[in-house]
């Protein structure tokens, strides 16, 4: 026994934390609340709940099953299970995926650093719509402020990394996790409780399956792709940290429950609360930093206070997890001091993140690239390595955690079927679709 034993989580609520925290972040909170009016209400949650089932678990039991079999990072695991061959190459793209998404992630992370601080200053009082918007915009011209709170955003992730597995990303996401569902749901009941909320209720609930087409199954499985942090090596690497008596298959499904209902909970938080106020839901970040502070402020100078606290840890749990993918990687592959990998990566992040703070063309070059090649790529062959070149038996032994789990036992011949086929072919369809 020369080599030191690696890290672990520590107890199952921890990996489970720490996985939901990966999962949950800026894409269940500004991504699926609006995707969901857009693509016809009920009807997508439906959709996306059904690709999250088919398409998106499966790929997640794939990465986990890689981590944790093999105790390594992306390329370490590739290589033990495909010796000699170039899968391991994936490697590199699931580095690069995981830098890019990190990068321009802690931008937006930053912004909300950036208006928690205004919400304790109570900035956000009497002004209206317009003014609002103009405090995103006038943050955004300036050069210094976004980067400031980049720095913020990003430091502070570094430095829960910089800590470690169990003691560093664990603590923080067993503590926190819990915290941000209480929050949410104090927004929850705020928002509908105020006058003229139904129609925002009304907004997630309404099915309208005439919007479900093409462009709204693609939107669907994309959000489930981003939302449970799929295709760059996130859930391997964490996956990697597991005790061994830890169970993927219960993991998995627990993380996906709480990640989906969260996203839930999430729309329940904003949308009222929008159509309360007699707006329109807009996309992206103008919802959330424009039309929310103030619509939030008027309820009271501590909602927007736990509004952008609630953004931030959830930002932050899931930038952990995309940091923690390079870290491994650096410690694992070339023999560094994690505190030296988190440095290193710590600045090369902030520099390419400065780089989308001042300039929205490389930032929405980074989330197209991101959303629609690393991960889609990565996601295909973490299925294809796990369904074609892993033996059946020893992906039921590990699935099944050496036949422990019965219930894993009962689900494995549909899971394997999923893993191989449908999958598979479901991302390159969708990846077609996207790119067309
Ligand atoms: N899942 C996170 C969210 O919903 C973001 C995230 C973390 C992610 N790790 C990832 C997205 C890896 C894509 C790939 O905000």
């Amino acid at each position: 026994m020369s080599e030191k034993a690696r890290e672990n989580f520590g107890s199952r609520f921890t990996v489970i934390m720490a996985l939901a925290g990966s999962a949950i972040g800026l894409g269940n909170i500004w991504r699926f609340p609006y995707m969901v009016g857009e693509h016809g209400g009920a009807a997508f949650i439906i959709i996306y709940v059904l690709c999250s089932l088919f398409i998106a678990l499966p790929i997640f039991f794939c990465e986990s099953i890689l981590g944790k079999s093999t105790g390594k990072d992306t390329f370490g695991a590739l290589e033990s299970v495909a010796p000699g061959t170039k899968w391991k190459n994936e490697g590199y793209i699931a580095l690069l995926g995981s830098f890019i998404i990190v990068s321009y992630y802690s931008v937006v992370g930053g912004w909300s650093v950036d208006f928690l601080i205004r919400s304790f200053m109570n900035d956000f009082k009497g002004e209206s719509l317009e003014e609002a918007a103009g405090v995103f915009h006038n943050m955004n011209a300036s050069v210094w402020e976004p980067i400031v709170s980049l720095t913020a955003f990003l430091g502070l992730t570094a430095a829960i990394v910089a800590i470690g597995i169990e003691k560093g990303i664990g603590r923080f996401a067993k503590v926190m996790m819990p915290l941000l569902f209480i929050m949410i749901v104090i927004i929850v009941v705020r928002s509908c409780t105020l006058p003229g909320a139904g129609k925002g209720i009304e907004y997630m609930l309404k099915p309208d399956f005439s919007k479900i087409d093409g462009p709204a199954i693609a939107a669907a499985l994309g959000q489930g792709f981003f939302s449970l942090s799929l295709g760059v090596g996130c859930v391997l690497t964490y996956s990697s940290y597991m005790r061994k008596e830890e169970n993927v298959f219960y993991t998995g499904v627990w993380t996906a429950i709480f990640d989906t209902f969260f996203a839930i909970l999430a729309g329940f938080a904003i949308m009222p609360a929008v159509f309360s106020a007699g707006l329109e839901p807009s996309a992206g970040p103008s919802l959330v930093y424009e039309t929310l502070p103030v619509i939030f402020s008027r309820m009271g100078p501590l909602v927007p206070i736990i509004f952008f606290l609630a953004i931030l840890i959830a930002a932050v749990t899931s930038a952990m997890s995309m940091l923690e993918v390079l870290v491994t990687w650096l410690v694992d592959q070339k023999g560094l001091s994690r505190k030296k990998a988190t440095t290193l990566f710590f600045i090369a992040c902030w520099i390419v993140g400065c780089v989308c703070a001042v300039s929205p063309k490389v930032f929405s070059i980074c989330d197209f690239m991101s959303s629609n090649v690393f991960m889609m790529f990565g996601a295909l062959v973490f299925a294809l390595v796990v369904g074609w070149k892993m033996k059946k038996e020893d992906v039921r032994t590990q699935f099944t955690n050496y036949g422990t789990s019965h219930k894993a036992g009962a689900v494995f011949s549909v899971v394997w079927f999923l893993i191989r086929w449908i999958a598979p072919i479901g991302i390159v369809i969708i990846a077609i679709t996207n790119v067309l």
